[in-house]
């Protein structure tokens, strides 16, 4: 079995950095374009064979070393009965933005989506036969909640600004209810059979420190302690992009991994956090737009930035972008795999 991603990600020693790249699973790929062209992208998500199948597409072609559930961070909002269309951004049938739009949510505990879901880990987990480790995950209190009053992407993020400094109160109801729900699809995965989680706070980095500190980090950190609770040696991984400034406060989250987008470079961003973690990270997306020889370059600076961390995992800074070429993501694996194993070598010299 290669488990080197879940060495890497506990710190232990590994014979080269293992890779997985963000939404690895997805349009890149003629094979997921084929099945896309067929199924809505939320059958896919919880049709188990559809989920299955997609889920091992990258693992297959370019030989990734984790394999990430294919899902949606919005899941737990559609099972707390919200609409969600996916186009393919998500667009919500309606916001959450009154007492009375927050109180109508329904707890998740026992929703069929989780269900289909966690099928859908089993399966995979027997298709996979130990090739390499299943990550699960979910998003972020703060993220959930800004998808969930803005309804959908936004630009200025009003909805949940305006809920946070104009009734503070309500935006923790809402946090209080996200977080349930989200501890709730957690522990649906671990159950069924995921190997290490990733939380992903794809909003924090609009947040100011202390505000991160109030509607944020406790959430976050929250949901982290439950999932030790139900597994204490499943690995966890916070990724929040473009949040560099709030590193030292992201450092206290409780993850054994923290991602890293491309906005710092990886030394600094391991003198931000010291031993607390192993690293994530940190490749531009668009890099993987350019030639080979370039995402070579790349990759041998980040491996040398990442040299002596606790850990590394060498991923994207973001998900990989639609238009990449399908060669040049199998040349950030092959250029990952083939530049740190000589590292090995070298220093065992
Ligand atoms: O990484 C993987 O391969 C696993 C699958 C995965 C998806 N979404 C599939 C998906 C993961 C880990 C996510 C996480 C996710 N979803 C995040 C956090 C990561 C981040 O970007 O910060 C966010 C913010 C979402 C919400 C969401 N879902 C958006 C913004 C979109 C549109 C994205 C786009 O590419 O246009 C989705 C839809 C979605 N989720 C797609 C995929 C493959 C595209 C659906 C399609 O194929 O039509």
């Amino acid at each position: 079995m290669n488990d080197l991603f879940l060495r890497a990600c506990l710190g232990q020693p590994v014979e080269r950095t293992p890779i997985w790249i963000m939404r690895q699973a997805g349009r890149y790929l003629p094979e997921y374009r084929a099945v896309r062209e067929r199924h809505s992208f939320w059958q896919m998500c919880t049709i188990p064979e559809l989920c299955t199948e997609v889920t091992l597409q990258p693992v297959d072609r370019i030989g990734v070393d984790a394999a990430i559930l294919f899902s949606d961070i919005l899941v737990p909002l559609v099972a707390m009965g919200m609409e969600i269309d996916f186009t393919p951004a998500p667009v919500m049938a309606r916001t959450l933005r009154t007492e009375a739009d927050i109180e109508s949510l329904r707890s998740a505990d026992g929703s069929s989506v989780f269900g289909s879901i966690a099928d859908g880990v089993r399966m995979l987990r027997r298709e996979l036969n130990g090739r390499v480790p299943l990550i699960g995950f979910a998003g972020a209190p703060f993220t959930l909640a800004t998808y969930a009053a803005c309804g959908g992407g936004s630009r200025n993020q009003s909805e949940i600004r305006s809920m946070m400094f104009g009734t503070p109160d309500l935006a923790h109801r809402l946090l209080r209810k996200l977080t349930d729900a989200i501890i709730v699809s957690l522990r649906s995965q671990i159950a069924a059979g995921v190997q290490a989680i990733q939380l992903f706070d794809s909003w924090a980095g609009i947040l100011s420190a202390e505000d991160y500190e109030t509607f944020a980090l406790p959430y976050a950190r929250e949901v982290l302690a439950a999932v030790k609770a139900v597994d204490p040696v499943i690995p966890r991984i916070y990724f929040a992009p473009g949040a560099a400034g709030l590193l030292d406060r992201i450092g206290t989250v409780g993850a054994e991994v923290t991602g890293i987008d491309w906005r710092i470079p990886l030394t600094r961003a391991r003198e931000i956090l010291g031993d607390r973690t192993a690293v994530q990270g940190n490749l531009d997306p668009g890099v993987l737009l350019g030639s080979p020889k370039v995402i070579e370059e790349k990759v041998i600076r980040i491996l040398a930035e990442a040299r002596g961390a606790k850990g590394h995992i060498m991923n994207l800074g973001h998900g990989i972008l639609p238009e990449t070429p399908v060669e040049n993501a199998a040349a950030f694996v092959e250029a990952t795999h083939r530049h740190s194993g000589q590292k090995t070598v070298d220093s065992g010299q």
